[in-house]
C-alpha cells in the first residue's frame, strides 16, 4: 500500500534528525552506501554545466557526488516533500 503525502512527511520528520548517521551505519553491516551513490550518479552521464533536479533529495547525501560531475557551471536543484529532511 502506498503512503500518502502526510504519512511520508510524518515518517521522514521522525527520521530526519538521525538520517545521516543511520545511513552511515549501514557501512557496519557491509552496505557500501557511498560506493552505490557514486555508481548511481555515474550512471546519469552528467556533463559539466548540466542542470540536475533530484526529487526526494532528503538531506542531500548525493549532492557531493552530483556536484563533482556538474562542476562550477552546473546547477543542482534539490526537491523534497519533507521540511525536516531539507533543514
Ligand atoms: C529514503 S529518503 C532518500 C533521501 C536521499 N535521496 C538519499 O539518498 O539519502 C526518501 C526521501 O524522499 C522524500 N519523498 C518521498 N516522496 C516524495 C515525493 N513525492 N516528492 C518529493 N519528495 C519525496 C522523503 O521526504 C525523503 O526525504
Amino acid at each position: 500500500m502506498a503512503l500518502g503525502k502526510s504519512e511520508i512527511q510524518d515518517l521522514y520528520r521522525k527520521r530526519a534528525r538521525n538520517y545521516d548517521i543511520s545511513a552511515n551505519l549501514y557501512y557496519l553491516i557491509g552496505f557500501r552506501e557511498a560506493m552505490y551513490r557514486r555508481l548511481a550518479v555515474a550512471q546519469l552521464g552528467l556533463q559539466p554545466g548540466d542542470t540536475l533536479v533530484e526529487i526526494g533529495c532528503g538531506t542531500g547525501l548525493n549532492f557531493q557526488y552530483e556536484l563533482r560531475e556538474l562542476g562550477p557551471t552546473g546547477t543542482l536543484i534539490g526537491v523534497d516533500l519533507t521540511d525536516a529532511m531539507l533543514r
